[in-house]
């Protein structure tokens, strides 16, 4: 039934911001339980695709099909997570109080906080008012707003910012588990190292996909070491400067 319609289906997709065009024509689909990683540059339009993606992004042409439904629709309320790349959390709440808030508000299970403080590893601090938090403890718990109600598509820009090693490892094992349990993820980031650990990967440049599809297929047609290489090579192909 539902599972047979891909997450998400774009198609021409066209964005001005500014006066100026920032996306020239994307299309892509994503598969229902896959990991989608959106990789790219600073500037190169992946905050504006996923804008468009949870509907908030007004568009030149081309159209944003979300688990079978136009982006934006009163129906993905819940169904779909966002987790902007600024946190966006209370800063005189508490992680748990934050928590409990957005979660009356999304109209979420009221297990749910514990469940999400759990699995971004927060269970320590969620008496901690988030105005005090570490960078990366608020980055979680923007990561857990997103999380609750357990949404069918998890949109999350950047999330792994500025965290050390160990959480971005630990953070990309909850991503695969939720992956795992059906869960349809689009992650992205500037940095290539995270790449290799996603099921299929756009590449984008200025406002274009490059090259879409596994990281290790990418590497191999390019003959390159590394997804960093290959993304070079890519951009060379092109005829584009790397400059
Ligand atoms: N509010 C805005 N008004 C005008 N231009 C914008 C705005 N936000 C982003 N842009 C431009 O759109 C392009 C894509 O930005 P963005 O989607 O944020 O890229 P990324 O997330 O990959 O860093 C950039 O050239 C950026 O300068
Ligand atoms: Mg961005």
């Amino acid at each position: 039934m539902m599972s047979s319609v891909p997450a998400v289906s774009v198609r021409d997709l066209r964005v001005e911001r500014g006066g100026r065009d920032v996306l020239y024509g994307i299309g892509f689909e994503a598969a229902r339980g896959s990991l989608l990683g959106l990789l790219g540059p600073s500037g190169c339009g992946k905050t504006t695709l996923m804008r468009a993606l949870v509907g908030v992004q007004i568009v030149k042409s081309g159209t944003v099909t979300v688990l079978g439904e136009p982006a934006g629709s009163p129906a993905l309320r819940r169904r779909v997570g966002y987790a902007t790349q600024a946190p966006a959390v209370y800063g005189d709440l508490s992680v748990g109080e934050n928590l409990r808030y957005f979660a009356a508000v999304l109209g979420a299970p009221r297990s749910d906080p514990a469940r999400v403080v759990d699995e971004v590893g927060l269970g320590r601090h969620r008496d901690q008012v988030a105005a005090t938090l570490s960078g990366g403890q608020l980055t979680r718990v923007n990561l857990a707003v997103a999380l609750l109600g357990g949404p069918e598509l998890l949109v999350l820009d950047e999330p792994t910012v500025g965290l050390d090693p160990v959480l971005r490892q630990e953070l990309w094992e909850l991503f695969r588990e939720l992956a795992g349990r059906g869960t349809t993820l689009i992650v992205s980031s500037h940095v290539m190292d995270e790449a290799g650990r996603t099921d299929r990967l756009l590449l984008m440049r200025e406002g274009r996909v490059l090259a879409d599809g596994a990281p290790e297929s990418l590497r191999s047609r390019t003959g390159a070491a590394d997804l960093e290489g290959a993304f070079l090579r890519l951009i060379t192909e092109r005829g584009g400067s790397t400059a």
